[in-house]
């Protein structure tokens, strides 16, 4: 198989165990499963529960344990886009080439929808204590579901997209401000999907530690990128709105170095994640690969 075929084999992998921790859409309730159903089965490149495998792989996890773990992060990321979205976030009405959620919900659901994703990321990561076999799996569970916590939450995700709302309006602006909005709103989610990989898998404290340094760079690229892509693409390839950022006045990126620097951004932070990958023994090419392919998306 080539990387594109593996690319597909592997996003094929990550929805049907995301598919598997799905509830089933019935009960009073019936309006806001759908609502989420709706905004998870989009599409999407899955890159986060890919990434957390591929993590896994890397210091030789085996068995099922992974799975839970992956269906919540996708969950939690999900649930972040389908707030993001709001009108009283980023006011974005497309997605994954269709309507938002709250576009088709209305924006009451859009923010239970995301609720209950986000509160169902946790109940489904915490059924992995019903998989593991050993004690050491016990505390690895435990380890994982906490690097989750903090990682979604107030001094990772959370903590980012409030960085963005009050960069809006912010009388002066940093690259500090920047980086710790991008650390936070985008690297962090890539670090869980990283960190969780490895800790599951038994890697020891200094190599978690790389891969939270490696999945940094991985993530302030991606987002970058994002940027970039909101200023060069078209809502027909990227599937959501362009010319977003400028019209919610953002704080970018490429607003604040410009589209060549924030490209040379990218490669620069690609290559530095590529040494430290490049710096565990592993014959699994794919990830770098997959790393390597994030410099050049077009979605
Ligand atoms: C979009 O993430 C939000 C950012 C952090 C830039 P993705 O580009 O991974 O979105 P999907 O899941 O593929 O739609
Ligand atoms: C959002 O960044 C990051 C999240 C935590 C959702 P953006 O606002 O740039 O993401 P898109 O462009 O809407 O996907
Ligand atoms: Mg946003
Ligand atoms: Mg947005
Ligand atoms: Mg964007």
């Amino acid at each position: 198989m080539n990387f594109r075929e593996m690319l597909h084999a592997k996003t094929d992998r990550a929805e049907s165990v995301l598919k598997k921790y799905m509830p089933e859409i019935t009960g009073y309730q019936k309006k806001v499963l759908e609502a989420m159903d709706y905004s998870v089965l989009a599409g999407g490149k899955r890159l986060r529960p890919i990434l957390m495998e591929e993590s896994f792989l890397l210091f030789g996890g085996e068995g099922e344990l992974i799975e839970p773990f992956m269906a919540a992060l996708e969950m939690i990321h999900n649930y972040s886009l389908v707030h993001d979205d709001l009108p009283a976030m980023d006011n974005d009405e497309y997605r994954r080439g269709r309507e938002t959620t709250w576009k088709v919900y209305g924006d009451g659901m859009a923010v239970l929808a995301g609720d209950g994703l986000l509160n169902l990321a946790y109940e489904t990561a915490a059924s992995g204590f019903d998989l593991a076999k050993t004690d050491q799996e016990f505390i690895r569970t435990a380890c994982a579901i906490r690097v989750l916590g903090r990682k979604a939450g107030i001094y990772g995700m959370i903590g980012g997209q409030a960085g963005d709302i009050m960069a809006e309006s912010a009388d002066e602006v940093t690259g500090d401000m920047l980086l710790f909005i991008h650390e936070k709103k985008t690297a962090a989610l890539i670090q869980a999907a990283m960190m969780i990989g490895a800790i599951l898998a038994g890697a020891d404290a200094d190599d978690v530690e790389k891969i939270e340094r490696a999945a940094y760079d991985i993530g302030i690229a991606f987002q970058i990128q994002d940027d970039i892509l909101d200023v060069v693409s078209t809502t027909e390839v990227l599937g959501k709105p362009v010319g977003s950022d400028a019209k919610n006045e953002k704080l970018t990126y490429v607003a604040l170095h410009g589209l060549e620097k924030s490209k040379e951004e990218v490669e620069r932070l690609t290559q530095e994640a590529l040494e430290i990958l490049g710096s565990f023994e592993s014959s699994d090419l794919f990830l770098h690969e997959l790393v390597k392919s994030l410099i050049n998306r077009e979605k």
